[in-house]
């Protein structure tokens, strides 16, 4: 299958305006004065500070933290499909986000899932050529090494936002995210090394079968018609057929490709498999792909915030999804991400400070205005400890 010229093109353009997920994890450091604040793009105002840098889909830094933003930044960002983003503010002191993975891990990884997936799209022999030239094998092992090492070395829950993407991009940012996730939940179930990396290739090469999916299908900015998601829902099968062909593969990985569509009650597809039939791999991938679609920005629906989209896969739970894998990303996940403005069943109104590590749920707020929606002086409530008070809106929901 050969790309045509205008394809080409809009990939160029598309590419430069991919914008990917950012996950940072929350570490608060005592003595270490760093401000931020979760806000919607339409609450931005020219003259704001960035404080977290949003990447491209190669992982290299579009806009830097610490700049300026213009009205012509903040309506780029808005076309980009950005709807969250953390600025500079006074009133939250002492918190401080780290990103979870660094710089040149994610630009390995971004390259890697661009030229394996665009190898895929142009001719599925040629990715299996470039694959095994370029020891692709031996560089996504190598890649998800420094992942998994990164990873490990994350004891709080991630923080993250996977709102933050472009739409363009959403296959290649979305196959980064799935593996992040993934990956972490393996950890925290205690896999073994060996099954961690085979769960992270799946991961990585899950989605692969959608480059075989016309663009216009792909990238169709409405609903897809019932024909076109049949045709969409191939891609389970089409990414299975090649990558189980491939011996640098492992042949689990290619199944989480043809099953992570599947779920435990026999409702999903390619096969509609049920749970006993389900390998524990498509089982974590159901729920890290249900996730990153929640939490990204579709054409129809804004995306979901971490707690929203957590409570929709609950409802799922033991029917849909894997009940063991659930526990462990929300283990993993900070559901309410760290900044995130916040409006309490008192009326009072503040910021996501701190998660609780035992109890995500009930993270600790820095209340900054009262039921009157006056300025007070900050305190913090720990809802962990404060059982009756309830988070009732979240600010970055808009
Ligand atoms: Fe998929």
């Amino acid at each position: 299958m050969k790309k045509n010229a205008y394809h080409k093109n809009q990939l160029n353009i598309l590419h430069f305006l991919k914008v990917i997920a950012i996950i940072v994890i929350s570490r608060s450091k005592k003595g270490l004065k760093h401000q931020m604040r979760l806000i919607m793009i339409n609450s931005c105002r020219s003259g704001m500070k960035l404080a977290r840098s949003i990447y491209n889909s190669n992982g290299t830094v579009l806009v830097g933290s610490g700049v300026l933003l213009t009205d012509r930044m903040i309506d780029r960002l808005r076309n980009m499909k950005v709807f969250h983003l953390y600025i500079e503010d006074p009133d939250t002191v002492d918190i401080l986000i780290d990103d979870i993975i660094s710089e040149k891990t994610r630009q390995e990884a971004m390259t890697f899932i661009h030229t394996s997936f665009e190898a895929f799209r142009e001719d599925p022999k040629k990715f299996r050529q470039v694959f095994t030239a370029e020891k692709m094998g031996l560089r996504v092992r190598d890649m998800l090494n420094h992942l998994v090492d990164e990873l490990k070395q994350n004891k709080n829950a991630m923080n993250l936002l996977g709102s933050i993407c472009g739409v363009d991009s959403y296959v290649f940012v979305h196959s980064f995210n799935v593996t992040i996730y993934a990956i972490s939940i393996g950890l925290r179930m205690g896999l073994p090394e060996k099954q961690i990396i085979e769960l992270g290739v799946g991961a990585i090469l899950h989605d692969i079968g959608k480059m075989m999916i016309p663009l216009h299908i792909l990238n169709k900015p409405s609903r897809l018609t019932d024909e076109e998601y049949q045709i969409v829902k191939t891609h389970t099968t089409l990414g299975f057929d090649v990558l189980r062909q491939h011996d640098d593969i492992p042949l689990l990985a290619a199944h989480c490709a043809f099953q992570h569509h599947e779920r435990l009650d026999g409702t999903g597809y390619p096969r509609q498999l049920t749970e006993p039939d389900i390998h524990p791999y498509a089982k974590i991938m159901a729920v890290c792909d249900v996730f990153d679609a929640l939490t990204s920005y579709r054409v129809y629906r804004k995306p979901m915030l971490p707690h929203d989209a957590t409570e929709l896969l609950f409802a799922g739970s033991g029917s849909q999804y894997c009940q063991r894998v659930l526990e462990s990303f929300r283990n993993s996940v900070a559901i309410y991400p760290i900044g995130l403005g916040v409006k309490l069943n008192t009326g009072e109104s503040g910021v996501v400070i701190r998660n609780n590590q035992s109890v995500l749920a009930r993270p600790v707020i820095r209340i900054l205005e009262n039921e009157a929606k006056e300025k007070i002086t900050p305190y913090e409530l720990d809802l962990s400890i404060e059982l009756n008070v309830m988070i009732s809106e979240s600010e970055a929901l808009g």
